[in-house]
This record gives structure tokens, C-alpha cells and sequence, in this order.
């Protein structure tokens, strides 16, 4: 191809924070996807996403980044039925096993979007629309030339805190020491939120344990939360 015929290329590729690299989805969660996305899952056009259209009512949204298999997601908005959940997650075979779950558990205040999290909140989610954001365990990128694409960098803390609500919550959690330890920097370098703890949380609070932090348990490893209010 010729450079000319490659002008209208983005010059750099956006720095993603995964990979997709999918296996075979199951046929259950094939169907799930065919048969449940359109009743829960929102694809969102240009521009701000109407939530309150989407829930089919005014309710608190908390925002779940990258749910992985929507355990932890789940269980939360059981728990909290006057919240509505929106979870964002780019793994098709996690979100059609979590629309299986919420649709045998008959849960309606939850909707998912099958998408890149930043993206969306970048274009679609209004400044000071959300109640509260949760990023459990995102990818550690252990690798150092990887570090880039780690989720929680400044740029990112300062859309998430112009996304949230005044008062509104951010609940950080990592299994990777030098990402919690980069985690706590980022966050009090900025001055949008207020740390009730100074450092890491002394528990994981509302938090349900995750599939992927009980691996990272049964490894050995530790676990940090970070729990912080938008001012
Ligand atoms: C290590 S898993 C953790 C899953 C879940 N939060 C948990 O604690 O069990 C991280 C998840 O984030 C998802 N993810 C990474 N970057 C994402 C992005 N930009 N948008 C949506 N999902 C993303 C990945 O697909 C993966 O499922």
C-alpha cells in the first residue's frame, strides 16, 4: 500500500489496555449473546449515552470496568437494587456468561456494553453522570515495556473523575504489588478525590471476592484496594 492510500490512518494506534485474544465462545454463551444482548447489552451510537433510557429508570450508575465473568458484578447489583450497574467488558465469553446469570437470576438493573471501557467513557458517558467506578483486578501488565497500557494511568484517573459525580466513589483493587504501589501515587497525585484512608483501604469493603483475585490468592499473592471519593 502506498503512503498516500494510508492518509487517512490514525498516525499511532491508540495504546490498548488488553488484547483480544478469544478462544471458541461456548454455544451457551453464544446464544446468551444472540438472545440476551439485545435485552441487556446497549450499543451506543454517536454521542452521550441516555442511561436513564437505558435502565428504563432514574437510578445511580455504577460503572464496573472490565467485569471478566461478571461474577463480582452480579452479586453487587443484587445486593444494591435501587443502583443501576453498567458493565463494560471486551471479553465476549465473559459477557455472555454473565447475561446467562442475570437472566437466570431475573436481574433487571443491570445493562452491559461488549466494548473498549475507555472509549466508552470517553465519548459516551456524561461529565458527572456516575455514582460510583469499579476496575477490579485490571490486567497488571507485569512486564515493564507493558507498563503503558496499565488502565490506571493520570489520564485516565482525570476523565474517571470528571465522569463521576461530586461525591461519587472509585474502588481501585490489584493483586500486583508495583501496580497497587503505582495505583496509590497516581491517585494522590490527583487532586479530584479524597482518600478517607491516606493509603490502601484496610479491607476490600463492599467488594465480593473475585474469580481472578482468588487465583491471584491462591498464588501467593497480596491484595490491594484503593477506595476514593470524587470531591
Ligand atoms: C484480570 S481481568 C479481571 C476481571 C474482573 N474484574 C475480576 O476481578 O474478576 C481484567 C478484565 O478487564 C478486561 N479489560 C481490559 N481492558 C479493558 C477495556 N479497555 N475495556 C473493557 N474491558 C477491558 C479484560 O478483558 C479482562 O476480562
Amino acid at each position: 500500500m502506498t503512503e498516500s492510500a494510508n492518509i487517512n490512518e490514525p498516525r499511532h494506534r491508540p495504546i490498548r489496555s488488553f488484547v483480544r485474544r478469544e478462544g471458541r465462545l461456548t454455544e451457551g454463551q453464544q446464544r446468551a449473546l444472540d438472545t440476551l444482548y439485545p435485552r441487556y447489552g446497549i450499543e451506543p451510537a454517536e454521542g452521550l449515552l441516555d442511561l436513564a433510557a437505558a435502565f428504563g429508570r432514574q437510578a445511580p450508575v455504577v460503572l464496573d470496568v472490565g467485569f471478566g465473568d461478571g461474577e463480582a458484578l452480579a452479586e453487587l447489583a443484587a445486593r444494591h437494587p435501587e443502583r443501576n450497574y453498567l458493565g463494560i467488558e471486551v471479553y465476549r465469553s465473559g459477557v455472555g456468561r454473565l447475561l446467562r446469570q442475570l437472566d437466570a437470576e431475573g436481574t433487571d438493573n443491570v445493562r452491559v456494553i461488549c466494548a473498549d471501557a475507555v472509549e466508552v467513557l470517553r465519548r459516551h458517558i456524561a461529565p458527572g453522570s456516575l455514582a460510583g467506578l469499579q476496575l477490579f483486578f485490571p490486567d497488571p501488565w507485569p512486564k515493564k515495556r507493558h507498563h503503558k497500557r496499565r488502565m490506571v494511568q493520570p489520564p485516565w484517573l482525570a476523565l474517571v473523575a470528571e465522569r463521576l459525580a461530586s461525591g461519587g466513589f472509585l474502588h481501585l483493587a490489584t493483586d500486583w504489588a508495583d501496580y497497587a504501589e503505582h495505583m496509590l501515587e497516581v491517585v494522590s497525585a490527583n487532586p479530584d478525590f479524597d482518600n478517607p484512608h491516606a493509603g490502601f483501604a484496610p479491607d476490600r469493603g463492599e467488594r465480593p471476592e473475585t474469580r481472578f483475585e482468588r487465583r491471584g490468592l491462591s498464588k501467593g499473592h497480596g491484595v490491594w484496594d484503593l477506595i476514593l471519593t470524587r470531591r
